[in-house]
């Protein structure tokens, strides 16, 4: 078996077995398949897909390249959630604490942003001296002391994807479903989640624009878990505009904070208590919706998911004194307010665009190797329908870079659009889909 034969078997749209998936994946990682071939092998794949059964394979293949956590031993049912992402999608960070005050752990592996869009690592270590770096056996006791961490992909955990993550990254080879599901579930499955709820976003901030690709996506996700036996849900939720008000780091941590307060955005807190009743009901917790509701409800409002959340940043080395008091934290050099020039509706906000403004303005990355500024990004005062006179405020940007305002400006409205009639504002939660034992798909 050569690796130039493997690669040549998937350009002519064939079957690799598991003895094939294997050599390729290990002798990636050892090095004897070299990074041109992997970079091949992988436009193939994106080219020509995987079957069903290549994509667990290859999902089994990633999880053995490292440890596996075992989770078994918690008194709680550990589940995580994952999103596509997006902008100023501070769900996670609402979410984990939120629900892990519900008898449930929440084991929660994250990512960093990238581009357009953000990350929830990135949010956390906005908190000064976060660590997001631990290590498993940091990661497993916290668990057991606080039934929820809040990590980053650690060296042990799936090490075939970081590496193979890095080829795709730049050879354009990121947006394949079978390598997507390979490379989210070897991760949620080596962390030791038994259930897992995925937010797959859609539209023009979302890692598909096109709906039926990010349905496509989700039911290959749920499809491929189900054959881990780890039980999976997902919520299609529309990405056309940011989440919240908050674009960048630390105000969107600051956002998720007033949240956890109970006084959190009305979209925010909607599609947190959507995912979060259903870990409860995928964790069995929850027998309904309703109940599972209550339950978020009442966490929000009694101050124990905010207690929640000051233990994890405690036990993970945060300043809590800025999570009490986020007034306190470093504010960025520069400050602009942008104002309305018309009076209307406003008609729409481009998710894509205003993540892009936001990591211009130094909230995020073009490169992974790329500093970001934790206080930089964008507060925006008007969403998708709100009414607005002209001379009012439609956005608060903070900065320390360089940039000139009129550039800033510039940027900002070509993201926002503003029309003299209200348009009809879409759902946020445009469907949730699961797998019944059978096959079939229940999608409401
Ligand atoms: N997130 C991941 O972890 N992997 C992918 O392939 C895409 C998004």
């Amino acid at each position: 078996m050569t690796a130039e034969n493997l690669i040549v078997k998937k350009r002519d749209k064939q079957k690799l077995n598991e003895n094939e998936i294997r050599f390729l994946v290990n002798g990636f990682i050892s090095g004897e398949v070299t990074d041109y071939q992997m970079a091949a092998l992988l436009m193939a794949i994106y080219f020509n897909g995987m079957t069903f059964e290549e994509t667990c394979l290859l999902t089994q293949t990633m999880i053995e390249s490292g440890e596996r956590v075992n989770l078994d031993h918690l008194n709680q049912f550990p589940i995580d959630k994952h999103s596509t992402g997006g902008v100023g999608d501070k769900v996670s960070i609402v979410l984990a604490p939120l629900v892990a005050t519900a008898d449930v752990a929440v084991p929660m592996m994250s990512g960093r942003g990238l581009g357009h869009s953000g990350g929830t690592l990135d949010k956390l270590e906005a908190i000064p001296g976060f660590r997001t770096d631990l290590s498993l056996k940091e990661f497993v006791s916290l668990l057991e002391k606080n039934a929820v961490a809040m990590i980053g992909q650690t060296h042990e955990i799936v090490p075939a994807d970081q590496k193979i993550y890095a080829l795709r990254d730049s050879t354009g080879t990121v947006p394949s479903i079978p390598l997507i599901v390979a490379s989210i579930l070897s991760k949620k499955i080596a962390e030791g989640a038994k259930a897992l709820v995925l937010d797959v976003k859609t539209g023009k901030g979302a890692f598909f624009r096109e709906y039926n690709q990010s349905l496509e996506l989700a039911k290959a996700i749920i499809t491929t878990a189900d054959k881990f036996n780890v039980k999976t849900s997902a919520l299609m939720t529309a990405m056309d505009q940011p989440l919240g008000f908050a674009v960048g780091n630390w105000l969107e941590t600051r956002e998720a904070i007033l949240a956890l307060q109970g006084q959190g955005p009305k979209d925010l807190i909607e599609i947190t208590l959507a995912l979060g009743a259903e870990m409860l009901i995928q964790a069995g917790v929850s027998y309904d919706h309703g109940e599972a509701h209550k339950t978020l409800t009442d966490s929000l409002s009694n101050g124990r998911a905010l207690e929640k959340f000051i233990r994890i940043v405690e036990l993970q080395g945060g300043d809590v004194s800025v999570v009490e008091d986020p007034d306190r934290y470093p504010r960025s050099r520069h400050h602009l307010s942008i104002r309305s020039n018309r009076t209307g509706f406003v008609h729409s906000i481009d998710a894509l665009k205003i993540g892009l403004l936001s990591r211009d303005l130094g909230a995020g990355r073009r490169r992974m190797s790329d500093d970001i500024d934790y206080s930089a990004g964008i507060v925006l005062q008007k969403k998708q329908g709100d009414q607005v006179e002209k001379g009012e405020s439609l956005a608060q940007i903070y900065y320390s870079s360089n940039l000139e305002s009129e550039t800033i400006k510039e940027k900002f409205f070509e993201a926002v659009e503003i029309l003299s009639t209200p348009n009809q504002i879409k759902p946020l939660i445009l469907k949730h889909l699961s797998r019944h034992d059978s096959g079939d798909w229940d999608e409401n």
